[in-house]
């Protein structure tokens, strides 16, 4: 069989280790052909092809980044994009499509099956975890393991300086790495896209926190949070509207507001894409090796349309028409831990 194979959206570690499972499990136990496109949806309608031997994956399973490139490239949205990779399909005889990503890919990965009836199995990457149908993500335990590493070297700073440290986390919609990495690094306030918060709460909760017991404090803010409808914080700044995920934004503004109302040193670190940078953990490279090997042996059984997932310790198919486009929030056990550690 000659199977394409991509990686859409932004990238995350433990790709490499992915794209080299389905390159071994491809090539060495079915004889197939991996064609490799270049920068995601936008090389299948460029036609930027890459086809893949065990040389080019010799040595990636511990690099960050992805050895084919990506890009954000949307088909359905580009002019002639569907048309252009239906081309590229024909033209490279792709008989099946292993699409790496998250949402975004996934969705054009479910649009491209429906519309040109090519094969395809999804596998789900992204730091913010926010996949639907899958307990993790290719690229997530990497991105809370750094954002804990920060929240740990700013406590000390926080704590020298006795200062309010506010720390912004990826994440988009969903507050998966900020939760996650609050609790590991006993952040004192976690704020989310999924509890919208009120400012006036926070800021009694750290005066009372520094009048009580503490000189400092730390807080996580994930880039999507928003706060409460009705609540006493104006978001009037040159970022736009609630819920506008830029980076900084509303970071910026939650400090600019507990340094307003407290009167506390407030400093703001926005982490940026550090956290999807360098050397996946152990758990990233399992998982994007388990997943490349099953997305092989999916196609093997004649299985499509499908998104490999993990659900408990458990490699399962899931049907992608049912997860492509869904939300996957974090839980509210894990915003209570969160708040209840606080
Ligand atoms: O989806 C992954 C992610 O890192 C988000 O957490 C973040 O909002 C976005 O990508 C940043 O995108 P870009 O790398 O295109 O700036």
């Amino acid at each position: 069989m000659r199977i394409g194979l991509l990686t859409g959206g932004g990238d995350c570690p433990g790709l490499n280790a992915a794209i080299r499972a389905v390159v071994k499990r491809g090539l060495g136990e079915y004889g197939h052909s991996i064609i490799g496109f270049r920068n995601g949806w936008k090389g299948v309608a460029e036609g930027d092809v890459m086809p893949l031997t065990r040389h080019d994956i010799r040595g990636v399973l511990d690099t960050g980044g992805t050895l084919l490139g990506t890009a954000r490239y949307h088909p359905h949205s580009a002019d002639g994009g569907l048309d252009a990779v239906r081309a590229t399909l024909e033209a490279e005889r792709i008989e099946a499509l292993i699409c790496i990503g998250g949402d975004g890919t996934l969705h054009a990965a479910s649009k491209v099956a429906e519309e040109t009836g090519t094969k395809i199995v999804a596998i789900p990457k992204t730091i913010d975890n926010d996949v639907a149908g899958t307990d993790r993500s290719i690229g997530f335990d990497t991105a809370v393991h750094i954002a804990t590493e920060a929240i740990d070297r700013i406590h000390t700073t926080a704590e020298s300086h006795n200062r309010v440290m506010v720390i912004e986390l990826m994440g988009r919609s969903a507050g998966w790495i900020a939760v996650q990495a609050g609790i590991a690094g006993g952040a004192e306030v976690v704020l989310t896209p999924e509890e919208p918060f009120d400012i006036d709460r926070v800021t009694r909760y750290l005066k009372h926190r520094h009048r009580a017991h503490a000189s400092f404090s730390i807080v996580v803010v994930a880039e999507g949070a928003v706060p409460a409808q009705g609540s006493s914080m104006e978001w009037e700044t040159k970022y736009g509207k609630f819920g506008e995920i830029v980076s900084g934004a509303i970071s910026e503004r939650v400090a600019e507001e507990i340094a307003a109302r407290t009167g506390f040193d407030t400093r703001v670190t926005v982490l940026g894409h550090v956290q999807r940078g360098g050397t996946p953990l152990p758990s990233d490279r399992i998982l994007g090796s388990r997943f490349g090997v099953a997305a092989v042996d999916a196609l093997q059984q004649g299985r499509t349309s499908v998104m490999t997932a993990l659900r408990g310790e458990e490699v399962v198919l899931v049907p992608l028409e049912e997860v492509a486009g869904k939300a996957k929030p974090v839980p509210e056990e894990l915003i209570r831990v969160a708040n209840a550690l606080a």
